[in-house]
């Protein structure tokens, strides 16, 4: 008899996101009228930019011919990305990240799903509450948190908490704990951490032994001097941290599919007895063994984007999305909703309306504004009274859900 993983057994519904779109499809099978706009899956809807369009015709060309054709792609990525991320990502913010340090893959949402891997069952995970919930489910399927409360927390989860109390930047676990997800700029709540700040978490994870892994899937979305791009701009983050980045907010990949992890050679962890072991050299494993990499056209298309003229056209992109991000911004403002995120992020979190719960007011939000948003306890329990929505529409889509926060909703 084939016995299952009985820990998928434990998740509570749906995925987040799986669940929104299984909300919104019944209301549209009964609504087949209403315009529905949706603001809530953080899903890029510009095209690509011209010169990955060029590149990966290119790439397909080289396919087509005996000499330039390619099989397999290498685990790692191909040389010619690395050296494009390791320079322009990170030399020119003059930080040394070697080739052997970079992983190509198809997604920093199955990167930090897998990740979880290589440590063992018994670390104390911390997460930042609201968080990103691929972080805790796949910890979950794991058997790594324990069981699921009332209260809608995993028993042996550290939460922290993140709320308009302490402007989103979480405290330091009293606890000691092993794996630290961070993501910043932040999904959900769209805020940021300061260096002073992440500084902290890199000193207590030097101290405890323990390792971040730094999601900064949104860098590309800082306008504000000062804020962090990378985790590895703090003394000390290569001993302790692991970075995950994608090209899918950043040059419009969610469809196209790649990112990459940086596991700096440094980084250890240990075996029960204390035998420190490289990350690195773990993950290379890892990879090898379970994923045949991104294809060389994507590659291709990835490498474009670093490019001068590619730069500009990225750069474009966000811009748009970040106008959108202050149309909602100062549209919600003007209602008189507390509103956060937004400045250095495409996401918007704001307070729901006379205190109403998350998934209450995505019915309302539904049912009277035909708007698709992300109830902000789908991201955890401090996220409840939250909400979120995506700057990643199109410019009529995103100015029509203002206009209509305030023509259809009484609030
Ligand atoms: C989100 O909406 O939070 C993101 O699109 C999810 C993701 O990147 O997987």
């Amino acid at each position: 008899m084939a016995h299952i993983n009985e820990n998928h057994l434990k998740l509570p519904g749906n995925y987040l996101f799986a669940e929104i779109a299984k909300r919104v499809n019944a209301y549209k099978s009964e609504h087949s009228d209403a315009k529905v706009i949706r603001l809530g899956i953080g899903d890029v809807t510009r095209p690509l930019a011209q010169v990955t369009i060029d590149a990966m015709h290119k790439a397909v060309d080289d396919m087509a011919h005996v000499e330039t054709f390619k099989g397999y792609p290498e685990y790692e990525g191909y040389d010619f990305l690395i050296q494009k991320i390791i320079e322009v990502d990170y030399l020119k913010r003059g930080i040394k990240i070697g080739t052997d340090e970079v992983f190509v893959s198809d997604g920093a949402k199955s990167d930090t799903a897998n990740i979880q891997e290589l440590f063992g069952l018994d670390n104390l995970i911390a997460v930042t509450d609201p968080v990103y919930p691929v972080y805790v489910d796949s910890n979950v399927m794991a058997g790594r948190t324990g069981e699921y409360g009332t209260d809608g927390k995993w028993s042996k989860v550290v939460y922290m908490p993140c709320t308009a109390e302490n402007n989103f930047v979480p405290a330091l676990p009293k606890a000691k704990v092993d794996m630290i997800y961070l993501c910043f700029p932040n999904n959900p709540t769209g805020m940021t951490i300061s260096k002073t700040e992440l500084k902290k978490w890199v000193d207590y994870a030097t101290e405890n032994k323990s390792i971040i892994l730094f999601d900064s899937a949104y860098e590309a979305y800082i306008h504000e001097d000062g804020v962090p791009h990378s985790i590895y701009e703090i003394e000390g983050a290569k001993e302790v941290a692991i970075e995950f980045r994608s090209f899918s907010k950043t040059a419009g990949f969610t469809g196209t599919r790649c990112a990459y992890c940086v596991i700096p050679k440094e980084l250890n962890a240990y075996t029960a007895t204390g035998e420190a072991h490289s990350l690195n050299r773990l993950w290379y494993r890892r990879q090898a063994t379970k994923f045949n990499g991104v294809s060389y056209i994507v590659q291709r298309g990835a490498e474009a984007v670093y490019s001068e003229e590619g730069q500009k056209q990225i750069r474009e992109t966000i811009e748009y999305y970040m106008t959108n991000a202050r149309i909602i911004r100062e549209g919600l403002v003007k209602l008189g909703l507390k509103v956060f995120g937004g400045v250095n992020a495409p996401y918007i979190w704001l307070k729901t309306p006379d205190g109403m719960g998350s998934w209450e007011f995505f019915n309302k939000l539904l049912n009277e504004a035909n708007i698709v948003g992300t109830p902000g306890v789908g991201f955890g329990p401090s996220g409840e009274g939250y909400f979120r929505l995506t700057a990643f529409g199109s410019r009529e889509s995103t100015e029509e859900a203002v206009e209509r926060f305030g023509s259809r909703l009484n609030i």
